[in-house]
């Protein structure tokens, strides 16, 4: 499933369990639920802490990770796995406030073990996110990461994502260091608004 930023593709919701190949091995793609606690945890301990730094918490800390579950549970959040041979290899969320000011913004986190990158997982988790919340009324995407992570926000921008905002020393890693936080956004509404003016697709129900 290819997403440019004039392919729309990636709306119709994929269903899951779902296998994509890779040169790594077909991979499965699926929800993450209570089952996955152990191969959930084992994976945030296997990423290197700067790359948890975009997460509102330490997603390595049991109390965190049963809190995320419970946010899967009750609907707050939808999470998606990469899972190959029993381990997880890559992980997306889909963060939303539909009782906020901001019901049509969604919030994308994704993170893929380092020995797991650039084999497409990261594309795939975050197309197959972007179309389980188009049909939820999701006009808006952000994305936050330290603005050292050159990889992600070229990833990102590949997807149609660009930057809207810097947030200066926003975080503190486990040394006390403060990075920077690069808010990147994608506006479907506009983008889709874009095309239909173009004649390249009809626009999207929301
Ligand atoms: C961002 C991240 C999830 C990408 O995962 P990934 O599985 O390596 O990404 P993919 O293999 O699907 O690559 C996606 C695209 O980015 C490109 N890309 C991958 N690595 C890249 C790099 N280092 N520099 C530039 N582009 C890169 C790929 O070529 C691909 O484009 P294509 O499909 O047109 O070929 C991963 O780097 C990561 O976990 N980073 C740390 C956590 C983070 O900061 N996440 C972002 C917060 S939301």
């Amino acid at each position: 499933m290819a997403w440019g930023p004039f392919d729309m593709t990636a709306a119709a919701a994929p269903t899951y369990p779902r296998t994509i190949p890779t040169s790594g091995g077909p991979t499965e793609i699926r929800y993450m639920g209570e089952a996955d606690r152990e191969a959930v945890l084992a994976f945030a301990r296997e990423l290197p802490p700067h790359d948890l730094l975009f997460l509102p918490r330490d997603i390595s800390q049991p109390k965190v990770l049963g809190a995320w579950l419970r946010e899967i549970e009750r609907g707050a959040m939808t999470s998606l796995l990469a899972v190959r041979a029993g381990e997880v290899l890559g992980c997306a969320t889909i963060v939303r406030e539909p009782l906020s000011w901001s019901p049509h913004v969604a919030e994308l986190r994704v993170v893929v073990l380092p020995k797991a990158r650039g084999l497409g997982l990261g594309r795939t988790l975050s197309e197959d996110a972007f179309a389980l919340a188009i049909p939820l009324g999701i006009e808006k995407f952000v994305a936050q990461m330290t603005a050292d992570q050159t990889a992600a926000i070229s990833v990102f921008e590949t997807m149609g994502y660009r930057a809207e905002a810097l947030l200066r020393d926003h975080v503190r890693d486990r040394d006390g260091k403060k990075h920077d936080i690069v808010m990147l956004a994608h506006d479907v509404a506009a983008f889709d608004a874009r095309l239909a003016a173009y004649g390249l697709a009809e626009p999207l129900e929301s």
